[in-house]
């Protein structure tokens, strides 16, 4: 089969023919790829900036496609899987086991992957295979931050940054489906356009001095703020968030924070709350949720497999609005 592996530290990824998995594990599954989605996680590890890399590996945590060989239960049905693996008991935290699709396990970047029965789903009815191959990771992420983690409910007022981004604009879908008013930042006025067309109430450009002062005047502050990008800006979102409030942290694309502003937090009674992925509860809520809600993942690129680096490449220009995606089996969509 045709797969993009990663062989080395010093070599770039590469399409390359090697064995279609064996199905090793008892109740493993052999799924046929229709579409895989990239993560930034999968460009952090292409570039060695990830704990642990193992080489060689077929990255890529999320896919779409149809099972072909092995447990019977899914044979030839449309899937998507669940890319957490061996979360434990905790609901709160995941264990020291847990590991996630595409490293050290290789991913879906491939024409097949093998996986135990319990990771696969019904593909939700209302999405393509791209679609549905853009909401498992980032799906997850944004609705444990949103709603096992933020507990948002109707009438909130919500901010989430950098908009952009896959997980951010999930966040922005679910907290609008349950009521909340929504408002968003970007480095690009382009992209904070488009969020409104899907249901940002308000904006702002974080490139822009006043950012924090503009949003604050809008909106007298946050109940919650979802955050994937933390470096010094979370002060700043200590200060927009109103008292009593919570800000979720789910991700650090801008580094850690070195004058955390304690003061805030202790002061305001603020709820700093770190969030990854999500049980398999928080999955299949996820999933349900977007069929009930006909949240339709906002898909920024579809790439032909052959081309899959330049994927990659739209990545690392940070320029996507969404979810970048590959069309494995260069299918309609
Ligand atoms: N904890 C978890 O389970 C989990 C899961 C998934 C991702 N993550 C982490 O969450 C982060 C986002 O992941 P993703 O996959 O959604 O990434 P992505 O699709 O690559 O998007 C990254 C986004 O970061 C935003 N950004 C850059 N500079 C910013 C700034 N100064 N202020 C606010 N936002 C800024 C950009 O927003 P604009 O383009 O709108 O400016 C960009 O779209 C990454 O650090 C990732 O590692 C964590």
């Amino acid at each position: 089969m045709k797969a993009l592996i990663l062989s080395a530290a010093d070599r770039p990824l590469e399409i390359r023919d090697v064995e279609i998995p064996a199905l090793s594990e008892p109740d493993a599954v052999l799924v046929r790829l229709e579409a895989a989605a990239l993560n930034r996680r999968d460009y952090y590890i292409s570039k060695g900036l990830y704990a642990k890399i193992q080489y060689p590996i077929i990255l890529g945590s999320d896919g779409c496609g149809i099972a072909v060989a092995g447990h019977s239960e899914w044979l030839n049905k449309e899937v998507v899987i669940n890319p957490s693996f061996d979360w434990g008991e905790n609901i709160a935290a995941q264990s020291t086991r847990f590991s996630i699709l595409g490293m050290p396990r290789n991913g879906t970047l491939a024409e097949y992957v093998a996986v135990p029965a319990d990771r696969l789903r019904a593909k939700p009815k209302h999405l393509s295979a791209v679609q549905a191959a853009a909401l498992p990771l980032a799906g997850v992420t944004a609705y444990r931050a949103v709603m096992t983690q933020g507990g948002c409910c109707a009438g909130q007022t919500v901010l989430i940054t950098g908009i952009g981004g896959g997980v951010a604009l999930f966040a922005l879908q679910f907290a609008n489906a349950v009521g909340a008013k929504v408002f968003c930042t970007s480095g690009s006025n382009e992209k904070l356009e488009k969020a409104e067309t899907i249901g940002a109430i308000g904006t702002a450009n974080y490139r822009n001095e006043n950012w924090d002062k503009q949003l604050l005047e809008q909106t007298g502050g946050f109940d919650l703020i979802i955050d994937g990008a933390g470096g010094e800006q979370m002060n700043s979102l200590l200060s927009l968030c109103k008292p009593g409030g919570s800000v979720v942290s789910y991700g650090a694309t801008l580094g850690a924070v070195k004058n955390l502003n304690l003061h805030r937090i202790f002061w305001k009674q603020i709820r700093l709350q770190g969030s990854t992925m999500g049980t398999d509860a928080d999955f299949d809520a996820m999933l349900a949720f977007a069929e009930r809600h006909d949240i339709m993942p906002t898909v920024d690129n579809v790439y032909s497999f052959d081309n899959a680096t330049d994927a990659f490449a739209r990545m690392e220009q940070g320029q996507q609005f969404g979810k970048i995606v590959v069309n494995i089996s260069n299918g309609k969509f």
